[in-house]
């Protein structure tokens, strides 16, 4: 079986809903227990169900990735589930405070981005990173946008901290990368989740009669595939960098995207 995780365990943050859903459901699909972690426990139950369904263990985890204490305390609990981790896969993340479009740059949108995207990332790896580095076998999985490599003038806040996952998945990867360590990121393209569906409900909120970004044309008109991507693609992506099969592949950013951007 090609990237098969059986016996190993994953943690994905934002692990709840939308691409951190799909990750953890290809990831136990592969075998791999799975540790859930967001912000309160939505579709907990799901999760529950899809382990019992790959015939693997479930963890979920109440954890803001912004909060150093709730971190600390929520990767102890995940080891009190499991011995080793040998996945990390930061996905959590957000474009901007609750409401925002980007249309108007504000310091609380820069502020809370940078928060939860760069800082709540680093503040996860920092707590997994020393278990890893002692056992010597680890794979991190950054989930960074294509919106880093086609930044847009509204986007810039969210854009800058997609591409700082890349800078700081580059840097690990070159640093740990003798203990055996694989640091890469993935940059997905358009994915019709609840944080896409948000931004361009809030953007009609604003008067923005412009925005159809829900139609196929629209889609087609930016990807050649002519196609949005779905969680299952990223998890797919998520599932085979996490597994030995991509062993020799560390400090990539490979997008999925539907050929939106091409590199
Ligand atoms: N949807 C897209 O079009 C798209 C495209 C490229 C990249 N991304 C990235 O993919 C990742 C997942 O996005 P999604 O579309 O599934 O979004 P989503 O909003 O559906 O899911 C994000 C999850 O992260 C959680 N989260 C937010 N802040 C958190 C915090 N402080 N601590 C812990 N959990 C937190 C949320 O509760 C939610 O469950 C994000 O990093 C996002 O930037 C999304």
């Amino acid at each position: 079986m090609i990237a098969d995780l059986t016996g190993k365990t994953a943690i994905i943050t934002g692990g709840g809903q939308g691409l951190g859903l799909g990750i953890s459901t290809k990831m136990a699909g592969q075998g791999a227990n799975i540790i859930v972690t967001d912000l309160d426990d939505r579709n907990k139950q799901v999760v529950n169900d899809l382990a019992k369904t790959a015939g693997v263990r479930a963890c979920y985890i109440e954890m803001n990735v912004t909060d150093i204490e709730q971190v600390k305390s929520g990767i102890k609990e995940a080891f009190g589930f499991s011995e080793t981790i040998d996945i990390l896969v930061n996905n959590a993340g957000v474009s901007g405070t609750p409401g925002s479009t980007g249309t108007r740059w504000r310091d609380e949108d820069w502020e809370f981005t940078w928060k939860v995207n760069v800082k709540g990332l680093q503040s996860v790896t920092e707590q997994v990173l020393p278990h890893m580095l002692e056992r010597e076998y680890g794979k991190i999985i950054n989930i960074s946008s294509v919106a880093a490599r086609a930044a847009k003038y509204i986007t810039a806040y969210y854009a800058t901290t997609k591409m700082a996952v890349i800078a700081y998945t580059q840097a690990l990867a070159r640093e740990f990368g003798s203990k055996n360590i694989n640091v890469n990121a993935i940059a997905p393209g358009r994915i019709l989740t609840q944080f896409h569906k948000e931004w361009v409900e809030n953007r009609k909120k604003e008067g923005d009669t412009t925005t159809n970004l829900f139609s196929e044309e629209s889609l087609k008109q930016v990807m050649p595939l002519g196609r949005a991507q779905t969680p299952d693609d990223i998890g797919a992506l998520a599932t085979f960098l996490a597994s030995e099969d991509a062993k020799n592949i560390t400090g990539q950013t490979i997008q999925c995207d539907g050929g939106q951007v091409m590199v």
